[in-house]
């Protein structure tokens, strides 16, 4: 049985990832979902929240599993039985990072491998933080998210 991990802050989940969760699908037998920590960074919703929003917009696909994980990734890897890790390629201005991060993982866990997706074009200009902006200022997000994740923006947003 071929398991994935596609890892990611997931702050909030949009379209994109869905995109990229549903792809991934269609390659291996399950599909687990880590949502990171990530205490470094400031972020917008909690873990909790984050990990909800995941679980609430993917409820109707099977094969997948939703988790929080802290600490490293390869290690959430080996505990859920997983071959590889997926992460979703949109531009050039992601490769420096995932290139990094994927050679990383390689050089700490040989046996890992780290698998690129790339979305549907319509989400190549998506990201997380371009929906957090446009809900902060009021604007619409309704084409990047699905409806749950933008009443949680606004919410969030106070609005
Ligand atoms: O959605 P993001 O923020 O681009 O996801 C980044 C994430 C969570 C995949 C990455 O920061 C990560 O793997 N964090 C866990 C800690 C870890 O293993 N760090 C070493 C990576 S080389």
């Amino acid at each position: 049985m071929k398991r994935v991990v596609y890892p990611g802050s997931f702050d909030p989940i949009t379209n994109g990832h869905l995109d990229i969760i549903k792809r991934a699908l269609q390659l291996f037998d399950t599909v687990i979902v880590g949502v990171a920590k990530r205490e470094e960074k400031k972020l917008l919703f909690s873990l909790e929240e984050r990990v909800t929003l995941v679980k609430e917009v993917t409820k109707d696909l099977k094969n997948l599993e939703v988790y929080p994980f802290t600490g490293l990734l390869v290690d959430f890897v080996r505990e859920k039985k997983a071959q590889a890790i997926i992460r979703g390629i949109r531009a050039v201005a992601d490769f420096d990072y995932e290139f990094q991060m994927a050679l990383t993982n390689r050089k700490i866990a040989p046996d890992i491998e780290t698998i690129f997706l790339l979305p549907s074009q319509e989400f190549i200009f998506l990201s997380a933080s371009l929906v957090k902006e446009i809900a902060s200022l009021g604007g619409c997000v309704k084409n990047f998210v699905p409806e749950v994740v933008a009443e949680a923006l606004r919410k969030k947003m106070g609005r």
